[in-house]
């Protein structure tokens, strides 16, 4: 396949719901014309950056590829609607992803100890016990289910609640926060906001995370939205602003994400039934498994950044002012870095993915992320008799974070 009508599809949110697609077309540019100009219809123009090292020699640089004004890829309809609503430099949501310093490194390391895997241990058990429960939901469904509905979806919105501090009361309206507020481009999944406005969302989600940080900087608990409530910002406790971003960010990055990974690393091991059961017989093989899904999955299909200076890479000029789309899924392979990149290898090491990005804004909860994901599978696993497709898999259309719409499966499991 050629470069021809790349553009077009790398922007295309329906683009994404068919993995062979993306796999050809990304392949292509890879090969072909690694740094790409890309101007899709109704979009502004931006390089599409395929190869793995250039990603990450773009990551590393973070004071001269800014993750601000343009982080991720929005239609150019879209852009003017948020600068007509929040004005030119304002953030809605003041999401870290977006900020650059001097802000970034304090916000970030305001939670960088609480997310290293030793502060992580202490939750190791809480997260098991719902793994467990996320288990057992499936067993009750009587051999049959959705399995990104019903399963890989609900858990990991449940290990973000409990980091944060929030109990289960709190599930109906965060799940409406990730759906109303980043909710997928899909217009099978897309809901209807009428009843209550985009703005309005965010005044209710604003309200209610006041709430929390002005009880938690009453009565601090042993939990993350605490250590939030509590921060400071250049010697300043953190604005509610700030604050709400943080909250925010937290429970949108650390839910989609990671139950896309579960859904479509489910997927792969049901495709790839000797990979399952070695896994199922060597439970040693995990951390291994767990970063092939990643790779394999990529749920992170695109972070942008915009140059501050020129910058020349494989011969092409990125001006100061213009724009990259670091295009994940293609790093992940990228022949030049992975031995057989299209096969599915849960022993695979090294395994240098890019699922979590790379440099200064790499991913701040993957350990975490592994975490939760190992410790379903390590509870599912041995409890699993059969399980096999019960119908064609589908994909959300989006061109941001990758997801599963439907997953129908059979299965037996020992209660
Ligand atoms: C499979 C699961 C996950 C994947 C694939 C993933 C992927 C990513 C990627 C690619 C970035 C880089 C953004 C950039 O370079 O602009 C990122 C950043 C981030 N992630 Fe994750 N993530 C996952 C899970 C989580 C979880 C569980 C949490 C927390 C609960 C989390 C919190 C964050 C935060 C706070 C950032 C922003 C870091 C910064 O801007 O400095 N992520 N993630």
């Amino acid at each position: 396949m050629g470069t021809s009508g790349a553009a077009a599809r790398i922007a295309d949110p329906a683009f994404y719901a068919r993995p062979s697609d993306v796999d050809a077309v990304l392949g292509a540019l890879r090969h072909d014309d690694p740094v790409h100009w890309t101007e899709p219809d109704g979009y502004r123009p931006f390089w599409t950056v395929t190869k793995h090292a250039d990603i990450k020699e773009i990551g590393r640089q973070p004071d001269l590829f800014l993750s601000a004004p343009r982080a991720v890829l929005m239609s150019a309809g879209a852009e003017a609607e948020i600068k007509a609503r929040v004005g030119d430099g304002n953030l809605l949501i003041r999401s870290m992803v977006r900020i650059d310093d001097p802000d970034h490194t304090p916000l970030r390391a305001i939670t960088t100890k609480w997310f290293q895997p030793g502060a992580l241990a202490r939750r190791q058990a809480a997260i098991e016990t719902l793994a467990r429960e996320a288990v057992n939901a499936m067993a009750a469904t009587g051999g049959a289910c959705d399995f990104a509905r019903d399963v890989a979806n609900p858990y990991p919105l449940r290990v973000v609640l409990s980091i944060l501090g929030l109990g289960r009361e709190h599930e109906g309206t965060m799940l409406r926060l990730t759906q109303e507020l980043f909710g997928p481009q899909d217009p099978e999944t897309k809901r209807d906001v009428d009843a209550l406005t985009f703005a309005e969302t965010v005044v209710e989600f604003d309200r209610f995370f006041a709430a929390l940080t002005a009880e938690r900087r009453e009565t601090p608990q042993d939990d993350l939205a605490s250590v939030i409530a509590n921060a400071t910002l250049h010697g300043q406790p953190l604005s509610q602003h700030d604050a709400n971003g943080y909250y925010i960010t937290i429970a949108t990055a650390g839910h989609d994400t990671t139950s896309s990974t579960i859904a479509g690393g489910m997927l792969a091991l049901l495709q790839h039934p000797d990979e399952l059961a070695r896994l199922r017989n060597d439970p040693g093989l995990m951390p291994s498994a767990v970063d092939e899904m990643l790779r394999w999955v990529t749920p992170i299909r695109h972070f942008m950044r915009t140059a501050t200076a020129d910058y020349s890479l494989r011969g092409r000029t990125i001006r100061a002012g213009q724009h990259v789309f670091l295009a994940y899924p293609s790093g992940n392979r990228d022949e030049e870095v992975f031995d057989e990149p299209f096969a599915f290898r849960i022993d695979r090491r090294p395994n240098a993915h890019l699922a979590f990005g790379f440099g200064g804004h790499v991913c701040l909860g993957m350990s975490l992320a592994r975490m939760e994901i190992a410790a379903f599978f390590r509870e599912l696993l041995p409890r699993l008799d059969r399980m096999e497709l019960d119908g064609d898999p589908a994909w959300v259309a989006t061109n941001f974070v990758q997801g599963m719409k439907r997953m129908p499966v059979r299965f037996s499991l020992r209660s």
